[in-house]
């Protein structure tokens, strides 16, 4: 064993040490992270000064790399700058592609403002997104926490008639929903049309550690066969309880921090800083590639 571990919340997450992640993994080594993952929901390394190139040659032991809301920005006819080499690392800042901190009403600031409602990276795409991997560069004196909750314990706290209830329910998910429910609805029919909705599952079986869990967030915008208003209503219910404080880590950042989460059975949420200040953190996703053909609406139906 290379890894050991102490808790980060009584319910999920754990901070990893014994491991150099600026250094190639032998697969021994990634077969480690994957098993804790499993186990924790969440692992957080610190101390792990990466730079670009060292944190896409690590996400790539972990799976393909995915694009996710890029394909956004780089819609036909919107192509937005970007500050790193790769599209495939997101820039998690307030800072603009010629290196100045960008004015409150920049796209930028608007757009990313969503990521402060409970969401999974990339959950709107098919296949989505297995782990997403946020190192923290430069950090503001006040806010920017990042907040978590695991969704398998979530679902080991529902009564079993709303389990029973939400086991043939499929939800769709869509890009844009929680851009649209901040009023930013300034994107382009092009944009709008780069990522088709994603409908999954809003139970589904995690199958790493074999537990159940809920598949919700604030991309999710419907649910087949529901009533819009009480779908959405559903929804809102379902993250309330998800999302109880008691159950929540909240993850105050420190330069040099690399956390890795399991998009697949967590939920995660930026919180608000003050926009004056800088703020820089990279973010590298893998897709679940399992994915592409599990859970399709079709499927779960015949389950329940
Ligand atoms: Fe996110």
């Amino acid at each position: 064993m290379t890894l050991q571990f102490r808790p980060l919340h009584p319910d999920f997450g754990a901070e990893a040490s014994g491991l150099d992640l600026t250094q190639p993994l032998g697969a021994a080594q990634v077969a480690e992270v994957v098993a804790a993952m499993d186990r924790f929901g969440i692992l957080l390394f610190r101390g792990q000064p990466l730079t670009p190139d060292q944190q896409m040659a690590f996400t790539r032991h972990f799976g393909p790399l995915d694009l996710g809301f890029r394909r956004v920005k780089n819609a036909p006819g919107s192509a937005q700058p970007h500050r790193f080499a790769y599209d495939e690392l997101a820039d998690i800042s307030n800072v603009e592609a010629d290196g100045s901190v960008a004015r409150r009403e920049s796209r930028k600031i608007v757009s990313n403002i969503a990521n402060q409602l409970w969401h999974a990276d990339s959950s709107f795409q098919r296949p989505r997104a297995a782990y997403s991997m946020l190192h923290a560069v430069v950090l503001p004196s006040w806010g920017g926490n990042t907040e978590y909750a695991d969704m398998r314990n979530a679902w080991d706290r529902l009564d079993a008639r709303t389990q029973a209830m939400l086991r043939p329910l499929v939800a769709e998910h869509f890009a844009l929903h929680s851009r649209f429910l901040l009023g930013d609805d300034g994107y382009t029919p092009a944009q709008i049309a780069a990522i088709p909705p994603a409908k999954w599952p809003i139970v589904q079986r995690h199958s790493g550690s074999g537990r159940e869990h809920l598949y919700i967030g604030a991309h999710a915008r419907a649910i087949d066969g529901m009533v819009l208003a009480e779908a959405r209503m559903l929804l809102a219910d379902l993250l309330e309880h998800a999302t109880h404080p008691d159950h929540v880590y909240r993850h105050q950042w420190q330069v040099g921090d690399l956390l890795i989460w399991d998009n697949r059975c967590t939920l995660h949420r930026g919180r608000a800083y003050d926009l004056s200040e800088r703020r820089e953190l990279r973010r590298s996703t893998t897709l679940d590639a399992e994915s592409e053909h599990r859970f399709l609406p079709e499927e779960a139906l015949q389950a329940a």
